[in-house]
């Protein structure tokens, strides 16, 4: 189903293909982390807060009773490592294109969440993907992999905007306040 919307999008817009733009890999690890963090987001919000899983040991209750040590599913971290493994699959969903408005480099959701084609379609021109090895999946695998402990950390912290904190504060994947900028 996917892909068979794909190859429709790609004849309708396969004029606008540069097949020799050259993406800045920076660039695209930055967009890659920010969006693989969001999708992780999303993941972790979909978990029933009420599941709990055990972690092993017990402690006391108020009543002085042994209970098994137990954390929410959304914070524990055999099952944020299992998120964390699966959501590069995620970046399949993605493709990389330009803005037409101002040539900046964006990855763009051909379906979104609810199930519609994406209405920026028409606003960008999109770049082919030529190199297996540089695909989203890629790089996503390779940043979740460098900054795993950081991410589970930070879901376990209850922290606000983790795609920020993670991919521009403490990794320095986006640098920040550098203009986009595309190599053609
Ligand atoms: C480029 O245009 C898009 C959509 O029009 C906008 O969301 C984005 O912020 C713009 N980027 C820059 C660097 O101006
Ligand atoms: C991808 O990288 C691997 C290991 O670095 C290499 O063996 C392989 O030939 C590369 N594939 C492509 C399509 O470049």
């Amino acid at each position: 189903m996917k892909f068979v919307i794909f190859v429709i999008l790609f004849y309708c817009f396969n004029n606008n293909i540069g097949a020799t733009t050259k993406i800045d890999a920076q660039e695209l690890r930055c967009l890659v982390c920010k969006i693989s963090l969001q999708e992780l987001d999303k993941a972790v919000n979909k978990i029933d807060p009420t599941k709990t899983v055990d972690i092993g040991g017990y402690r006391l209750d108020s009543d002085g009773n042994y209970v098994h040590k137990s954390v929410s599913q959304a914070k524990s971290e055999i099952h944020l490592s299992e998120l964390i493994e699966d959501i590069c699959t995620k970046m399949d969903d993605y493709v990389r294109a330009t803005w037409k408005t101002n040539g900046t480099l964006t990855l763009l959701k051909l379906i979104t969440d609810d199930g519609k084609m994406n209405s920026d379609m028409a606003e960008v021109d999109l770049i082919q993907d030529d190199d297996l090895n540089k695909s989203l999946k890629y790089y996503c695998e390779g940043i979740m992999e460098e900054l795993e402990d950081n991410i589970i950390k930070h879901f376990q912290d209850d922290s606000e905007n983790i795609h920020t904190k993670v991919c521009v504060e403490e990794s320095k994947i986006c640098r920040s306040g550098k203009r986009v900028s595309e190599e053609l």
